[in-house]
């Protein structure tokens, strides 16, 4: 039977079954699941639709297949991502750094110039501080988790990026944070209301660490920590830059208004939405 697949009739195949198992991109994802398990990518997989495969591919394949039709993400099945196009080790233990994030990554690079302390709160896979360290290299970042497992994921992904060295890591609990002062603190925290939790996709609600996404009853408990002690952990004009959920940005400025943070700002992602609130420490 083994001779009877080929590449193109096993994606035709998979991206049916990953269709009617209700997973969003059903051809792509048959496509990056096959095409890393060749060791080819997707062009070299349209360069193979006729290559025939074998029978240990057929069940390394299936073993995939069936990870992904259980909704499993498909970047912790292939235990790698991007993030501002650097490559990334994700496992359940860290949260899948979205694309939403890098504007959070852009607007924190307009802002402290020369060289600068930065704590990252939250670092999950360490996205937001290896992107940044690697943007400048002048910057010092602390970057701090809750989570060990997600520590030694993020301390790996500097190492693999080249910029271990200007990130030291830390367990911290994010409502006492250590250290400071920083010029810049940035933030992507857990800030899905509780409640909400068992509405989101399969992929999110049943895969990635609950620790990442829950926020509290409004969602809103890891900016009132932030806010809280930011006037202790910024540099008179230090900034403090956070990504937001949908709906809360006008209750974060008007906690930092409250915490006696000035300057604040929002920024909107390409669709539009409110993602980033900025204040800075006068
Ligand atoms: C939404 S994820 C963001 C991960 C990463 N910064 C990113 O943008 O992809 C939130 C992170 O906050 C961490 N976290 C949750 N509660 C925390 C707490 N009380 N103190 C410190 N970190 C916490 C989680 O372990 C998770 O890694």
């Amino acid at each position: 039977m083994a001779e009877s697949w080929t590449v193109l009739k096993l994606l035709r195949w998979t991206a049916e079954y990953f269709a009617g198992r209700g997973v969003d991109s059903p051809r792509l994802d048959a496509e990056l699941l096959l095409a890393d398990l060749l060791q080819l990518d997707r062009v070299g997989l349209y360069l193979n639709f006729e290559r025939p495969l074998q029978a240990d591919e057929l069940g390394a394949f299936r073993e995939r297949v069936r990870r992904r039709a259980g909704r499993e993400p498909l970047a912790y099945i292939l235990a790698r991502t991007e993030f501002w196009s650097l490559p990334l080790k994700v496992t359940p233990a860290v949260l899948i750094p979205r694309p939403d994030t890098e504007l959070l990554v852009e607007e924190a690079l307009k802002r402290p110039s020369g060289p600068a302390r930065v704590l990252d709160v939250g670092t999950g896979s360490g996205a937001l501080a290896i992107a940044l360290a690697h943007e400048r290299p002048a910057w010092r970042v602390t970057a701090v988790d809750l989570s060990p497992a997600a520590l030694a994921v993020a301390a790996e992904n500097a190492r693999t990026n080249g910029v271990a060295e200007r990130i030291d890591f830390a367990e911290a609990d994010l409502a006492a944070l250590p250290g400071g002062p920083y010029e810049l603190v940035v933030a992507n925290p857990p800030y899905i209301p509780v409640a909400d939790l068992a509405g989101l996709m399969p992929e999110v609600r049943d895969f990635e660490p609950r620790l990442a996404l829950a926020g509290g009853v409004d969602g809103l408990d890891a900016y009132r920590a932030l806010a809280r002690q930011a006037g202790r952990l910024l540099t008179p004009g230090g900034w403090l830059l956070v990504e937001v959920g949908i709906d809360q940005a006008a209750a974060v400025r008007e906690l930092f208004a409250a915490a006696g943070l000035a300057e604040i700002f929002t920024a909107r992602d390409l669709a539009g939405i409110e993602r980033v609130v900025g204040a800075r420490h006068l």
